[in-house]
């Protein structure tokens, strides 16, 4: 990707499309070194998958490896209206297309699974469950507050794992990261007494 550097992220972040794709691929960039610096092990999740943008991103960075990337979606948009958010938005895509665009861009051919669902459903809980039990990395993209909270329910069994993994081997203990700071301080706060 061209000019993704620090210094042209610097330059041009007041251009909001650049601060939003710019600023994340530099975020994932640097949470992925730290993946691979550390040695920790686990897949990669993504709550809210669209056309498959981000995915397709977060794998060239990590590049050839046995992690699995798991997507999961509705493929149906935005269930709700909320603050700036309209019901139904993002609901350009299908499973079908989303796969398409992923099959096409991941050149190193590393394995991907999509799960198609709402994340207040018990079967795209259950679905996510059979595919890993181990996650390095969690991206959380729904952009609503309230399928956030879906999504955070459904990664707390993981984050306990990683806790249990730590304490009994030591090491780093968890990788978190959002696109939007707010929800990252959700995060901070809701699983305050895990970490
Ligand atoms: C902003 S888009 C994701 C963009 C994608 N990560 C990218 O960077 O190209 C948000 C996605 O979240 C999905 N979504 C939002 N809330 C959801 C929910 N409660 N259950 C399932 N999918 C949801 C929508 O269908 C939409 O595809």
């Amino acid at each position: 990707m061209p000019l993704t550097n620090h210094k042209f992220y610097n330059l041009n972040k007041n251009i909001p499309e650049i601060e939003h794709q710019v600023g994340r691929y530099l975020n994932y960039k640097r949470i992925i070194y730290e993946i691979k610096k550390y040695n920790i092990k686990g897949d990669i999740l993504e709550f809210g998958v669209w056309q498959g943008l981000s995915l397709i991103i977060i794998n060239s960075i990590f590049g050839k490896t046995d992690r699995k990337f798991i997507g999961a979606d509705s493929f149906e948009g935005l269930p709700e209206n909320s603050t700036i958010w309209t019901k139904g938005s993002f609901n350009n895509t299908s499973y079908n297309l989303a796969f398409k665009n992923i099959e096409n861009n991941f050149p190193n051919k590393n394995k991907f699974k999509l799960i198609r669902g709402w994340f207040n459903q018990k079967s795209t809980c259950d679905n996510i469950y059979s595919e890993t039990n181990n996650l390095c990395l969690i991206h959380f993209d729904a952009d609503l507050g309230s399928s956030t909270t879906h999504a955070l329910n459904i990664i707390e069994p993981y984050l306990k794992n990683r806790r249990r993994r730590r304490k009994k081997r030591g090491g780093v203990g968890r990788i978190l990261f959002t696109s939007f700071l707010m929800i990252g301080v959700v995060i901070q706060m809701r699983f305050r007494t895990l970490f």
